[in-house]
């Protein structure tokens, strides 16, 4: 069970549509463990798929950063049922390393998902729990929790990306 590398904005796998799981066996559970010990690692409340370059609908949550074993959800090709309320707080991302911003959600949120046997089963969550969730899933289609901001943290979010482009080595003709 190795620790995965977690890809970087602007890796463009960080844009991609990913694809729903078809096959539920051994390498969708190792995917997952692998991506719970990586989260763990990191360490981080949840962690997608692309973020460790496998362009599918897999996401692992938990809110509590590997203090409760039970707290971690494991995301199979999960779909939002419904949303209620709304919420702003601090949040980041793996793939974006030091930058937090403001970020408004709904504040609950209820999604079915499927477990490792392909069995759908639901999850209601609220408080970061919801965050999380939320954010892994749109990480699913290939959206950035910068791309939730409006405004100035916008703008503040666009500097900081700029910047971390800029440092990007050159594709072609680099060394
Ligand atoms: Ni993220």
């Amino acid at each position: 069970m190795p620790v995965l590398p977690i890809r970087q904005y602007p890796d463009p796998v960080l844009r991609t549509r990913c694809a729903p799981v078809e096959e539920f066996g051994s390498d969708l559970k190792r995917l997952v463990e692998d991506m719970i010990l990586t989260m763990h690692d990191a360490p981080g409340v949840g962690l997608a798929a692309p973020q460790v370059g496998v362009e599918l609908r897999v996401a692992v949550v938990d809110a509590t950063a590997g203090v409760d074993p039970e707290a971690v959800r494991v995301l199979v090709n999960p779909e939002i049922l419904d949303v209620a309320g709304a919420a702003t707080d601090k949040e980041g991302c793996l793939s974006i390393p030091d930058f937090t911003e403001q970020v408004t959600r709904p504040a609950s949120v209820r999604v079915v998902s499927h477990d490792l046997e392909g069995e759908p089963y639901e999850i209601a969550a609220d408080e970061l729990e919801a965050r999380a969730i939320q954010h892994e899933l749109d990480h699913l289609d290939g959206v950035l929790f910068v791309d939730r901001l409006r405004g100035l943290r916008r703008q503040r979010a666009r500097s900081f990306l700029r910047r971390l482009r800029s440092l990007e080595p050159a594709v072609a003709g680099g060394n």
